[in-house]
């Protein structure tokens, strides 16, 4: 709780004023349920208006597409963003085999997948016209903040950038882990190259505050 209210104190600082906290589900490691997940988020509201932190706060989970996954969805047991969005990421080697028809489940289910950082994948590194489909038949695509300014790698940076230019991003996520994470956000808005980039795109964060 100490460590979340000091990144919810750096957020503020950094100008932020609603959060969707988007903890890990992924199979044998992190079983976040949406019971646990909303506990936990009822914990770190009470303590951050007892520490004075003007924050909205609201909670979804990042849904790894693993072997757990499809149980999951059929027992309609996701914490969705909003009423219907749900968040979702791929192993960072290689993509589900099953990648199409898992998102077909998803939106069949009537929700809409939003695929966290797909910059990240190496798997697109030379080719987007995955993703492109994937976009073009109602997946939105989150890049992450810290992907701009290098923190992954160049060809993180160069895909991300040419997600934006493609007109393929919907999202800008921070998928901050920690306070440090968070420092390097801040350090990367001082990145003029980096804000200018950030500005002429219009991301679609707002619209997941009335889902
Ligand atoms: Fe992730």
């Amino acid at each position: 709780m100490e460590h979340t209210l000091a990144m919810l104190r750096k957020y503020e600082q950094l100008g932020f004023s609603n959060l969707i906290a988007s903890p890990h589900v992924m199979v044998d490691m992190y079983t976040n349920t949406p019971r646990l997940i909303k506990k936990q988020l009822a914990a770190v509201i009470k303590s951050s208006e007892a520490a004075n932190i003007n924050l909205t706060l609201a909670a979804a989970a990042e849904y790894m597409l693993d072997e757990g996954f499809g149980d999951l969805l059929e027992n309609n047991t996701l914490l969705p963003i909003g009423d219907n969005r749900v968040l979702i990421e791929f192993g960072f080697y290689a993509s589900p085999f099953n990648l199409d028809e898992l998102v077909f489940q998803i939106q069949a289910a009537g929700l809409q997948p939003i695929i966290a950082h797909p910059e990240r994948y190496r798997y697109y590194f030379r080719d987007i016209t995955d993703l492109r489909n994937l976009h073009k038949r109602g997946s939105s695509l989150q890049i992450n903040l810290l992907s701009l300014g290098g923190y992954y790698g160049k060809r993180v940076a160069a895909l991300a950038r040419q997600l934006l230019e493609n007109n393929l991003v919907d999202y800008l996520g921070t998928d901050a882990h920690s306070i440090d994470h968070l420092q390097k956000i801040e350090a990367l808005l001082n990145d003029r190259k980096v804000c200018k980039l950030i500005q002429s795109h219009q991301f679609k964060n707002h619209e997941l505050l009335s889902a």
